[in-house]
């Protein structure tokens, strides 16, 4: 089994990542990290938590970066409701995050590691900019990032910038300048990521992840229950586990952290025109179909 560390900040669409996390059987989740994204910290916090305890799985949870490293927190609460998680009663619980920071929680659970290990990265980069800053040597037990953010053409919160990379993009263009083995997920594909109403329809009586996850997509605003929802987060942790879904391209990304109107904008150079070397493989294609046929297995394996 591949044994990763997801840093998330839920989230609906966080939410189906974690689950993919917990219930893909080739993956095996070791620590589950927070940041301040969709909402803040504390709020993304204890949805994690929530939803650790709703699965009764036994991950630990690091509460990670408040705000940004150079600039203010902006959020998402316009796709994901006030409370990042919003449309299902979660029942009280006494579970807390681990006394330490999560860039720290991740330097710990990568040396305890015997072997390097995978991070998925599906907010905001605050927290692995910090890793890496805080611990220059630790590339060496990363065995690879997978990241959900950014874009080769438009963006979803700005005219050019997908919302993880522009709520932090000094984070992204530390962590896409640091040489380590990068998969970028962007919304060229997680826009296409998109489950159907009919499936969606089948949610409730499929079993009580089912019901769960309908009754907060209910307050989803990444597409609608009528239309079909994207599921940008999920690409992720697909990326990993499926690849054959994706076509990759060897590419070098720069983020835009200066312009007046486009900080935040990852600039794929897919035909080398920069003439540097590649520094990400970028997803640039999806087969939707087997993507909505892996979504349908995972979630009918759930509890
Ligand atoms: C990304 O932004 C967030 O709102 C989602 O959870 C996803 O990580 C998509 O642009
Ligand atoms: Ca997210």
């Amino acid at each position: 089994r591949i044994p990763i560390i997801l840093d998330t900040d839920p989230g609906i669409d966080d939410a189906v990542a974690l689950a993919a996390a917990l219930f893909e059987p080739q993956l095996d989740l070791q620590l589950i990290t927070t940041v301040s994204g969709n909402v803040g910290v504390d709020k993304t916090t204890r949805n994690a938590l929530q939803l650790t305890h709703f699965w009764q799985a036994d991950v630990p949870v690091a509460r990670g970066a408040a705000t940004p490293l150079a600039r203010p927190a902006r959020d998402a609460a316009g796709v994901h409701g006030v409370s990042g998680m919003e449309g299902y009663d979660f029942v009280a619980h006494d579970r807390t995050p681990l006394a330490v920071p999560a860039f720290q929680a991740i330097h710990d659970c990568l040396m305890a590691s015997p072997q390097p290990m995978t991070l998925v990265a599906i907010g905001p980069l605050t927290n692995i900019a910090l890793l890496l800053t805080q611990y220059p040597d630790i590339l060496t037990k990363i065995h690879r990032l997978v990241i959900m953010g950014g874009s080769a053409g438009r963006g979803n919160f700005t005219p050019n910038a997908e919302f993880n990379i522009a709520v932090d993009p000094e984070a992204a263009a530390r962590v896409f300048a640091s040489g380590l083995d990068i998969v970028m997920c962007g919304l060229d594909v997680t826009n296409q990521a998109i489950l159907a109403p009919d499936f969606l329809a089948q949610l409730p009586t499929m079993n009580r992840t089912g019901a769960m996850l309908h009754a907060i997509f209910s307050h989803y605003r990444s597409g609608s229950m009528s239309t079909g929802l994207r599921m940008h987060d999920l690409c992720a942790i697909a990326a990993l586990v499926q690849p054959q879904l994706f076509d990759l391209r060897d590419c070098f990304v720069a983020v835009e952290t200066r312009g007046e109107w486009t900080a935040g904008t990852t600039v794929v150079d897919i035909e080398g025109r920069l003439g540097q070397s590649a520094n990400a493989r970028v997803v640039l294609g999806l087969d939707v179909d087997g993507f909505r046929k892996w979504v349908a297995e995972l979630l009918a394996r759930a509890p």
